[in-house]
């Protein structure tokens, strides 16, 4: 498994998905993993593997703080430790499943199969910015390695092809040039980031009112994660991020949160601003071969305005990623 994955926080779900006393199935880079919230409302990620016989526990009960499988019965509590076995009540109860952290964190559940490297998902300020309202779009779900999504989050000359009369314009396919630097900020966190990126808009999002000049920067903050900030004209602002939970190297369910300061358009006509968007992004990630990024520079042509994603290839090349990618 990639140390560089492993080690890091990848959300999983909604915390409003699980209440206190329920359980979710989730999956991770290639594990299973319950999550489940206890009577205090603390949050636990386990592997959803029985040590027996390798049930899966999410199919079993959840009562009292105790999960029990659903074959044989044998019930675990809080830290994972089996505290009963009804078949032979006085066998030894040496059982326990594997356990993961888990954090809350932007209305999600993040989990780290490994040992955390950092000590919580990448920075994103604008969350905690009272005066942006959030909306959560998703998941989706992608045939496709999360490097290429990410990769196409940060690719502007598709704008007049893909999102035509929505985030392009086949007029105006022109990509004006922009600045790429790697930053490293106490706000921000550390990555690579576009700045001064310019691009005609017919329908820049939900509440636009005709086509205007939107300058983006993009910043990506971890290998899997970024973030985009749109400079619309006006007094408008708006942030979304993209986080990738990687189910396996070439599948992968994708989350976005909006934080914005549109207070007039409906949380479902927003949603579904971005499920356009996204839908129109998916047929194309699907169908990219191969499924895994190539990191090396000669693998595919590439043109000055692709500066970005080549940024983002070195800087994944440089962050030692092996999971998603062809080295
Ligand atoms: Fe879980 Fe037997 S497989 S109790
Ligand atoms: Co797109």
């Amino acid at each position: 498994m990639d140390p560089v994955l492993y080690n890091d926080w990848h959300p999983v779900a909604r915390s409003s998905q699980i209440a206190a006393g329920a359980m979710l199935a989730a999956d991770l880079l290639e594990t299973r993993v319950v999550l489940w919230r206890d009577s205090g409302g603390a949050l636990h990620a386990w592997e959803d593997r029985c040590p027996h016989r390798g049930t899966r526990l999410s199919m079993g009960t959840l009562q009292d703080d105790t999960l029990r499988c659903p074959y044989h019965g044998w019930a675990f509590g809080k830290e994972g430790r089996c505290t009963h076995i009804p078949a032979l009540p006085n066998a030894p109860l040496k059982a326990q499943v594997a356990v993961y952290h888990v954090q809350e964190r932007y209305g999600m559940a993040w989990v780290c199969l490994g040992e955390p490297a950092h000590a919580g998902p990448p920075a994103f300020p604008e969350f905690a910015d009272g005066l942006l309202r959030k909306v959560w779009c998703g998941p989706y779900d992608v045939q496709s390695s999360a490097p290429r999504i990410v990769e196409n989050f940060l690719d502007m000359a598709h704008f007049a092809f893909v999102h035509e009369g929505i985030l392009g314009d086949k007029q105006q396919p022109v990509v004006p040039d922009y600045t790429v630097e790697t930053f490293d900020d106490a706000e921000y966190g550390s990555g690579v980031w576009a700045k001064q990126c310019h691009a005609w808009q017919p329908q820049a999002s939900r509440s636009a009112t005709g086509g205007s000049d939107i300058e983006y920067t993009y910043r990506v903050v971890r290998p899997l994660s970024t973030i985009l900030t749109k400079h619309p004209p006006g007094a408008i602002r708006e942030a979304i991020a993209l986080f990738s939970q990687p189910l396996t190297e070439t599948s992968t369910r994708v989350w976005i949160i909006m934080a914005l300061n549109d207070f007039v358009s409906s949380e479902g006509s927003m949603r579904e601003f971005q499920d356009t968007i996204f839908l129109q992004d998916k047929p194309i990630l699907e169908s990219q071969h191969p499924a895994r990024l190539p990191l090396a520079p000669g693998a595919e042509v590439s043109v000055l305005c692709d500066r970005m994603s080549l940024a983002y290839r070195s800087y994944l090349k440089q962050q030692d990623l092996h999971y998603g990618v062809i080295r």
